[in-house]
């Protein structure tokens, strides 16, 4: 996939040379989350009961370089302790010469073996589609891919006028009604964004449809598009080829020029083999708008099928905020997300997206606490985890709504400004901020705050969810932009929960249940390690209470 030496440079590959780092230079790395060499995803997938992570990677130096980007390849039997194994694939003819960029796996039959199909750059720096097949498909590890000899099996020409620049990351393909093989390529033509379609009965001949799936004016390149099916009666995922009664789709693309995994949920109309978006203006309506998977950073995300348990899993790249000198200083940069298992919520408007099961299984020392009462202006520390490296579930009830900060009309809805404390959010008033101060200093002078305030309108309450890095380190070269959302629950009928993942230099936050996820990077100084805090708060005039709180330290698997 992307290509622009923009993002490539805050992705500076993780060196397998951490004898030359001293430990105390590790301080942010994180612990349980998957850290491969480069972080964008590949074909994740699950085959002969193991699941692969492919994943960028440039062998040759710790930052992204335009030539040889690999594809590292990585196994799990879990999707939380991960094994290395050799590269699948590396640049070796005319057109990967220049580095073999993303793509997708799919699984040609279901009992039936695995291709890809990736992005291949060539001397002049133009982009086609490849196939390769597994050498030896009996070999659950697929550790030897073979290139087609009919490679490229997409590329641009005079008589498609695709773009030879913009054109990459094909996905996950599916099998239409006539039999056809249809897969999706990220383009642009001017500032038009685009997911080109492409058919085929063989996987190696592929024709290129009269129109997009779907294309939007004014978006620019997209990136690693996503297209799959969701279930409106369930939670349980289905194969990317499903289609039927019950069935919705989602169509993702990341927004290039803005960094954004955006989505839109629609309905695919098979007959003209077009994605219909619920929403007309689909990705052209004002960016704040766009639903996206996650409001901090979190971009190039793929899903993949996990037939095992029946669940569509969603895999994403977290990028640093600290600045390039300090990557290179700390020798790697670039996670993944904890991978999170994703379906349609029961109002049929948003996605709902909760951490895969198996990530509890590194939860230990609990602590609990159930019905305490917050005051306004109070906080309470939450001793016995380890607070650098924990998972963290906390509800509240909120009462006395009427005091609720009233929603001023010529505010701008947008979660990020509000959550910023422009338009006098920041006053103390009314329900919230309250929420949890992680990574906090023994002294507060570290900490990020994740938190939620209620507001009222004239016709409803409106539950806004933030996670404020300004204060998280005293190192004010990083990134501190703070994120927000807005959660569609009910307070009036519904506790307000939240869950935070913290790992080191990670905090991964869902709110309302998984209805909203904010991913941020902090770099604390003096929350490190043991000297790291944990507490719940309440900066707001009203009381409210914490139904329950469940903390646990996260034991460290094996990554890699
Ligand atoms: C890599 O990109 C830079 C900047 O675009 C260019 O000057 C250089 O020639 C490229 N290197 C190779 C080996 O293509
Ligand atoms: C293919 O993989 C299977 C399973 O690992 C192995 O038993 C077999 O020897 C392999 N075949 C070849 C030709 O390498
Ligand atoms: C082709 O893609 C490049 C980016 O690689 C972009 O700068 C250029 O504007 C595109 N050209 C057209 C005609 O869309
Ligand atoms: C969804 O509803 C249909 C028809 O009512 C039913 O056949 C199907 O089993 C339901 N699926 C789930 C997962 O509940
Ligand atoms: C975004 O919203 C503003 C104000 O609501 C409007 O003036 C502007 O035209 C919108 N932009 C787009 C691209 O729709
Ligand atoms: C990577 O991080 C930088 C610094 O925070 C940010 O400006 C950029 O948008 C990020 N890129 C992506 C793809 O998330
Ligand atoms: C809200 O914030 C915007 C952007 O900072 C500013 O232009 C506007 O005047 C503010 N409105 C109010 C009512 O504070
Ligand atoms: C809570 O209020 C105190 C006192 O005004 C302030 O120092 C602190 O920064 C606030 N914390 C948050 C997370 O808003």
């Amino acid at each position: 996939m992307a290509n622009s030496s923009i993002w490539l440079l805050g992705t500076l590959a993780f060196l397998l040379c951490n004898a030359h780092i001293k430990s105390s230079d590790q301080k942010h790395r994180p612990s349980y989350h998957f850290q491969p060499s480069k972080n964008w995803i590949n074909g994740p997938m699950r085959y002969k009961g193991l699941y692969h992570m492919f994943y960028q990677h440039n062998p040759k130096a710790a930052i992204w370089s335009n030539y040889s980007i690999v594809w590292g390849h990585s196994v799990s039997k879990d999707l939380v302790n991960w094994f290395p194994l050799p590269h699948a694939l590396i640049p070796s003819k005319p057109y990967d010469i220049k580095g073999c960029w993303s793509g997708s796996a799919t699984m040609v039959h279901p009992m039936g073996r695995p291709v890809i199909l990736y992005t291949g750059i060539d001397f002049k720096e133009h982009q086609t589609q490849n196939l390769v097949v597994p050498k030896n498909a009996s070999d659950p590890f697929l550790r030897e891919w073979v290139k087609s000899p009919k490679n490229p099996v997409m590329e641009p020409s005079n008589a498609n006028k695709i773009n030879a620049t913009s054109f990459r990351d094909p996905t996950t393909a599916w099998l239409g009604h006539d039999n056809l093989w249809r897969v999706l390529v990220g383009s642009q033509e001017g500032d038009r964004g685009m997911a080109l379609l492409f058919l085929s009965k063989d996987f190696v001949n592929w024709v290129q449809a009269k129109h997009p799936l779907h294309s939007a004016k004014r978006t620019g390149m997209w990136e690693c598009p996503d297209f799959f099916p969701v279930l409106t009666n369930g939670t349980i995922g289905l194969d990317t080829s499903i289609n039927g009664p019950h069935v919705r789709h989602v169509l993702k693309v990341s927004l290039f020029d803005v960094s954004h995994d955006c989505y839109l949920i629609g309905t695919y109309d098979t007959t003209k083999d077009v994605f219909v978006p619920d929403h007309h203006k689909g990705f052209e309506h004002n960016e704040s708008l766009i639903p996206r998977y996650d409001n901090g950073k979190f971009y190039a995300s793929k899903t993949f099928y996990d037939d095992a348990k029946k669940r569509r899993i969603l895999w994403g790249w977290i990028n640093e905020s600290s600045v390039p000198e300090d990557d290179i200083h700390k020798g790697w940069s670039g996670i993944q997300a904890i991978p999170r298992t994703l379906w349609l919520d029961k109002s049929g408007k948003q996605l709902v997206q909760w951490p895969i099961e198996e990530v509890e299984k590194l939860r230990t020392n609990p602590v609990t606490l159930h019905s305490k009462i917050l005051k306004a202006g109070t906080l309470l520390e939450v001793s016995g985890v380890t607070a650098a490296q924990a998972d963290v579930e906390i509800s509240f009830e909120v009462n006395e709504l009427e005091k609720a900060q009233m929603l001023d009309p010529s505010w701008k809805m947008d979660p990020q400004l509000l959550c910023s404390g422009k338009n006098g959010t920041e006053a103390k008033v009314g329900l919230g901020p309250f929420g949890l101060l992680v990574l906090a200093s023994k002294n507060m002078q570290e900490y990020t705050a994740v938190f939620f305030k209620v507001f009222r309108t004239n016709k409803r309450y409106m539950v806004l969810m933030c996670s404020d890095q300004s204060r998280s380190s005293v190192n004010l070269k990083n990134d501190l932009t703070p994120y927000g959302a807005f959660v569609d629950v009910d307070p009036v009928h519904e506790e307000l929960s939240l869950r935070c993942l913290i790992d080191h230099s990670v905090v991964e936050s869902f709110g309302g249940e998984g209805k909203a996820s904010i991913a941020a990077r902090v770099y604390p100084t003096l929350a490190i390690n043991d000297e790291a805090h944990l507490h719940a708060f309440n900066n707001g005039t009203v009381h409210v209470k914490i139904t329950t709180l469940s903390a646990w330290t996260m034991k460290k698997p094996n990554i890699n």
